[in-house]
């Protein structure tokens, strides 16, 4: 019998995104890729899955992974030579994930993705006390502010008008792919769906840290589950970054 019914297309690679703007991938300096193996490991897993291009995000965090410049780069350009006598077919490059604490400081010379966006993130416990006076600085110098993971900050998930207003200050958000599968838990992946309902959301991201991470992200793209969820949401990843 002929089905009137057409099957929807299954989805199962990430290609409608491309581009990873938030990771830890870089060998040795944060809390994420210990090594360079490891590294192109999963640089590799997450290009078969449909990613092909990473501006890796490696924390700068004063008091946990005070990275600079230096370390960035040097980080980057061992990636970068080892993709290179290998076979690979993606770019890569870097900025980093700015935890705004109290030792957080404004200068002209912040590591930026493209087009001087800059990701920041704050502690899951508490907002940071002065985060919208910093906001306004950071745009009066130039940048464009993107907060990474709104959703997996907790103390949010009854205050949800705090999310209005980081959008009314202009700031971007961007999402976590684990966290609408709920790998963080369900108050995150409630808060996400709110947040992709009222449409805040600007950019999504692996935050990939880990071979668990990649793991379960694996199974959340090759199901067609991220596709079905987020497949037709406005994501600005490849009009900005590519
Ligand atoms: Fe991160």
């Amino acid at each position: 019998m002929i089905s009137f019914f057409k099957k929807k297309a299954q989805v199962s690679d990430i290609e409608w995104l491309g581009i990873d703007v938030h990771s830890h991938l870089l060998p040795g300096i944060d809390d994420g890729s210990p090594d360079l193996d490891k590294s192109l490991s999963l640089i590799r897993q997450l290009n078969e899955l449909g990613f092909y291009k990473f501006l890796c995000t490696p924390h700068i965090f004063t008091e946990l992974y005070p990275n600079n410049s230096d370390t960035i780069t040097s980080a980057l350009t061992d990636v970068k030579n080892a993709m290179n006598s290998s076979d690979f077919n993606v770019e890569i490059g870097a900025a980093a994930e700015y935890m705004v604490d109290e030792t957080f400081k404004i200068s002209d010379d912040l590591l930026c993705l493209p087009g001087k966006h800059i990701l920041i993130e704050m502690s899951y416990l508490s907002e940071t006390p002065n985060i919208e006076d910093v906001i306004f600085k950071l745009q009066l110098s130039g940048y464009k502010v993107i907060l990474a993971h709104p959703e997996r900050y907790n103390f949010n998930h009854k205050s949800l008008e705090r999310y209005h207003r980081y959008k009314d200050l202009g700031v971007m958000l961007q999402l976590n792919l684990l966290s609408v599968y709920g790998y963080y838990g369900k108050d995150v992946k409630a808060a996400a769906d709110y947040l992709l309902e009222q449409q805040m959301y600007d950019l999504a991201a692996t935050d990939l840290h880990h071979d668990k991470h990649l793991k379960t992200l694996t199974s959340a793209v090759t199901s067609g589950y991220l596709y079905n969820k987020l497949g037709n949401y406005n994501f600005k990843n490849k009009e900005l970054f590519s």
